[in-house]
């Protein structure tokens, strides 16, 4: 039987738009606006699209947005001085520096810079340790995205087996504190793990975020379980004519195999600045004493 498809297009614009109220009610109630501070050194061309992509739903929610563009040449104490200003900002309540960095800066010192609190990223060190010590912090986006659907689509995890393919800071780590925090049986696999078909047959829940193009087939998939995937690979089209966009699992074959699936493009892709407006949100919501929305 076809697996479900994980509409994350339609779950991101249900969010956003839950967001949006809410944002309305501080308004109105408050007086107060929540504010996305983003931060972009030099060209990187898919930094800018996403950046803007950022500003233009961070408008929409009917947040503020303060877009900061500095050339590929800042130094790390011209960075690190936008930062604390930023930080001292009472209007700015998220930040986010856009990754990568040129390679002259150090993006961990950078990304320590930033007060935990405006975090909205979840990469800060302090942020980390609390999502690994179960304790109130702001998650990483993309994988708090993708926990968010699999709540959606089975209730509980308690008990289910999930292994996560990838083991980077932005995703794979995060992914797996969220699961094992929702009691599910954790594997974390990545390129040295031995039989990975063997280890991905075991799942309930298979998470593939190593940004190879299909690299996991359908034959490794678990008759029923639900795959969701993170990979956006852009790769040349048959004919040669042209770029397409494909995930880190063969959509085709694990499509007649799992019990649900997430699309690329249209998955897990929006609900990731979907989940920064959430966080910048709830970032606002802490910093002015009020009661966090249960989005
Ligand atoms: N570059 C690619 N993904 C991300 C992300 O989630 N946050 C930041 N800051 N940079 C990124």
């Amino acid at each position: 039987m076809a697996a479900e498809v994980i509409d994350g297009k339609a779950f991101a614009a249900d969010l956003r738009a839950r967001i949006a109220t809410h944002v309305a009610k501080l308004k109105d109630e408050h007086g107060i606006t929540p504010g996305l501070a983003v931060v972009l050194v030099g060209e990187d061309p898919a930094s800018q699209v996403y950046v803007r992509s950022k500003g233009k739903q961070t408008l929409e929610a009917g947040m503020a947005s303060f877009e900061h563009k500095l050339p590929a040449e800042t130094t790390e104490a011209e960075l690190l001085a936008k930062v604390r200003e930023l930080n001292a900002d009472p209007e700015v309540h998220g930040i986010l520096v856009q990754l990568p960095l040129p390679g002259h800066l150090d993006s961990d010192l950078v990304i320590n810079a930033i007060d935990p609190k405006k975090d909205v990223d979840g990469f800060h060190i302090s942020n980390v340790g609390l999502l690994a010590t179960g304790q109130k912090s702001l998650v990483p986006c993309t994988p708090l995205g993708c926990l968010m659907m699999l709540k959606a689509h089975h209730g509980s995890l308690s008990g289910m087996e999930a292994v996560v393919i990838g083991r980077s800071n932005i995703v794979g780590k995060p992914m797996a504190q969220l699961l094992l925090g929702e009691s599910c049986t954790v594997t974390i696999a990545h390129s040295r793990t031995k039989d990975l078909a063997e280890v991905v047959s075991r799942a309930d829940i298979v998470i593939a975020a190593v940004g190879r193009p299909e690299m996991v087939p359908g034959d490794w998939i678990k008759p029923g379980a639900t795959v969701i995937d993170v990979g956006i690979n852009r790769v040349a089209k048959a004919d040669g004519e042209g770029h397409r966009l494909v995930g880190d699992v063969d959509y085709a074959s694990a499509a007649e195999v799992a019990g649900a699936i997430t699309p690329v493009p249209g998955g897990v892709g929006p609900m990731t600045i979907a989940c920064l407006l959430s966080n910048t949100l709830t970032a606002c919501c802490r910093a002015r004493g009020l009661p966090e929305p249960a989005l």
